[in-house]
């Protein structure tokens, strides 16, 4: 029997396998979950020469999806429980309803759920929030739901920015959502939120802290442990102060003006 679809199982990161999504897209990706540091990328059929190394598996099963969707399981960070559309709400807290497989932030990466944790310490109530490189829009949305008054996403994927809008729509909240990046939007922010890796962060931060308040609060992530000091540096550079909090893998950075 033809398998239904391959499954390439990588200790490659997320992030990392990201970066191969156009060669992915090209050979018949279906899609990606990662879940404890490993990475499943799903196909339409087994690959030669695959841009990432791993094991492959046949999905016997008719419906791929069914295999994909069964390795994909809710997270819970605080109150909010990130759950797919198919999977059973949670009996307490809030729950944020994802359709993963569009864009980056299923809510799996350990970035995203550094940033929700850093989002739940402040009280959010009432303030504006900006996420830049807001992907599925997973961090706006939780700031909405942590009772944000205004919060505004952004990202430079057109595909990232249609998600964010499905989802705002689907778990019926109201967020705006921009193509571009920390400049596609004006004025200041009680809190900018931005997960990007520590490249893009430290190009943009210039850009993000003219959007952090003057009170304002920078929450950025992808950033590894290793490259805390380069992402502080830049930001500095720019004129936020920021102080970092090492994760498993990935840190967290919480940023200021420098007064
Ligand atoms: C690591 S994902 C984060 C997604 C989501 N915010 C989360 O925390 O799970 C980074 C996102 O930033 C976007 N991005 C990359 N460079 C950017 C830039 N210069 N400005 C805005 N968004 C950017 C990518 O398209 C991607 O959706």
């Amino acid at each position: 029997m033809t398998p239904a679809a391959w499954a390439l199982r990588t200790r490659v990161s997320l992030e990392e396998t990201n970066l191969h999504l156009a060669s992915l897209a090209e050979a018949g990706l279906l899609g990606i979950v990662e879940e404890h540091g490993m990475a499943t990328v799903y196909l339409t059929h087994r690959l030669d020469d695959p841009p990432l190394p791993g094991q492959w598996e046949a999905v016997e099963d008719k419906d791929w999806n069914a295999a994909w969707r069964a390795d994909l399981h809710p997270v819970r960070v605080g109150a909010i429980t990130i759950v797919a559309p198919w999977h059973e709400r949670p009996g307490d807290g809030l729950a944020l309803v994802i359709e993963p497989a569009q864009a980056f932030g299923t809510g799996h990466h350990e970035t995203t759920t550094g940033c929700l944790t850093s989002l739940q310490a402040l009280n959010l109530t009432g303030s504006t929030v900006l996420d830049v490189g807001t992907g599925t829009g997973v961090l706006a949305l939780a700031a909405k739901q942590l009772g944000a008054q205004r919060v505004v996403g952004v990202d430079v994927d057109l595909l990232a920015v249609e998600a964010a809008a499905a989802n705002a729509a689907a778990n019926g909240l109201d967020i705006e959502v921009y193509p571009g990046s920390a400049d596609a939007v004006s004025g200041r922010f009680d809190v900018v939120v931005a997960n990007l890796d520590t490249a893009t962060l430290s190009s943009v931060a210039g850009d993000l802290a003219q959007r952090v308040g003057r009170e304002g609060i920078l929450v950025a992530s992808g950033v590894s442990n290793e490259r805390v000091s380069e992402a502080v540096t830049a930001l500095a550079a720019a004129g936020l102060a920021a102080d970092a909090t090492l994760g498993r893998e990935w840190a967290v950075l919480a940023g200021s003006h420098t007064r």
